[in-house]
């Protein structure tokens, strides 16, 4: 699979000029609007957020001009619409967009729920319109480079690790939604392949929500998989390893190297190299990938139906299978909030 999101992509696409807007002037809104704004053969439109001292923040670091209501947002006449607002917002700004027949990315997680996540799909596929979802790790070079090195190979396991320490803003969501999906969506990239079984354990050890987990997948093709996460660790770590029949690759999804272990010999001995990674910033090549398929029509390079299916895998991840009388009493769709 190839990226299409690149400098000469972006060059090529500059012919035709997009109006493009942001929702939601927070953390990534705002970078949404930086990448946007530097980008050639797009208009950054404005950015839209409710407190005036959002708008405010974005205006001054980007220089683009802010709304408080969507509504000024359509006034202005916009082709597409990148959606970063709070994760319970986006069924409600996605559908909105979509009755004008404005493209959109939606930011991670597509939606609270797989209910209103295929609610934004199908519409979005009636009205035609892009819809691409915001899982910004694919377009990180170290993550792209580990694709590559795969490609071919029969993939035996796979082990990410991504720890931390608590998020300075907390959401009222916990590890699994906000970290463990990203990865999550990698495992299904890496295989090409649907998670079919999860054994998930979860632990709440200083937040309210779950701040540890540890969960395994299989995979419909047989990969074995396994995510290590938490909010728990006093430094960042991001990190893969992969291993198949003919090859083990590691990669460090921050430092950006990636190492590749292959020519197993009876006698133990093996060869190792590093690989070449590119250095692009994954959220412009996110988003030019995302502009590129607005302007083609071609299917996004992280569709809906993908943004959706690796939210069913985490929201099952917080369903504790193991617990059947309380999953019974639940009533209703799982939400996550945020
Ligand atoms: N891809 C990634 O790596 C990544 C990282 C962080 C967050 N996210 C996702 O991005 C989204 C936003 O997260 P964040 O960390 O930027 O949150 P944030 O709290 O920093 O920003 C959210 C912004 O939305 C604004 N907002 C609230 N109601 C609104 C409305 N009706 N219309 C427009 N704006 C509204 C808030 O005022 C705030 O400024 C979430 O879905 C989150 O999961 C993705």
């Amino acid at each position: 699979m190839s990226f299409k999101g690149s400098a000469s992509d972006a060059k090529a696409d500059a012919v035709r000029g997009l109006r493009v807007g942001v929702v939601g002037a927070g953390v990534m809104g705002s970078n949404h609007a930086r990448v946007l704004a530097g980008l050639p053969g797009v208009t950054l439109v404005g950015i839209v957020d409710p407190l005036p001292e959002h708008r405010a923040r974005a205006t001054a670091m980007v220089g683009c001009r802010a709304f408080a209501e969507l509504e000024e947002l359509f006034d202005e006449g916009v082709d597409a619409i990148t959606i970063a607002a709070p994760t319970h917002l986006h069924h409600e700004v996605a559908l909105a967009c979509i009755t004008r027949n404005i493209h959109i990315l939606v930011e991670k997680p597509v939606a609270s729920t797989v209910e209103e996540g295929q609610d934004i799909v199908n519409a979005a596929r009636s009205a035609g319109v892009t819809l691409m979802v915001g899982h910004v790790e694919r377009f990180n070079p170290a993550v792209a480079a580990i694709k590559q090195a795969i490609a071919g190979e029969d993939i035996l396991s796979i082990g990410i690790t991504r720890v931390g320490p608590f998020p300075p803003r907390m959401s009222n969501v916990g590890v699994v939604i906000d970290l463990a999906v990203h990865d999550i969506d990698l495992i299904r990239w890496f295989t090409e392949s649907d998670i079919v079984e999860v054994q998930p354990q979860l632990s709440s050890a200083v937040a309210e929500r779950e701040d540890i987990a540890l969960l395994q997948f299989r995979t419909a093709s047989g990969v074995l998989a396994h995510i290590n996460t938490n909010w728990l660790t006093p430094f960042k770590a991001r990190n893969v390893t992969v291993a198949t029949r003919g090859k083990y690759v590691m990669g460090d999804l921050l430092t950006r190297q990636v190492t590749e272990c292959f020519g197993f010999k009876p006698d133990g001995s093996y060869s190792m190299r590093h690989l070449p990674v590119g250095h692009d910033e994954p959220l412009r090549a996110e988003l030019i990938a995302f502009l590129h398929a607005v302007r083609t029509g071609n299917v996004p390079a992280v569709s809906g139906d993908e943004g959706v299916a690796s939210l069913e895998i985490a929201i099952r991840c917080l369903e504790q299978p193991a617990k059947p009388a309380a999953s019974a009493a639940r009533k209703g769709p799982r939400r996550i909030a945020g």
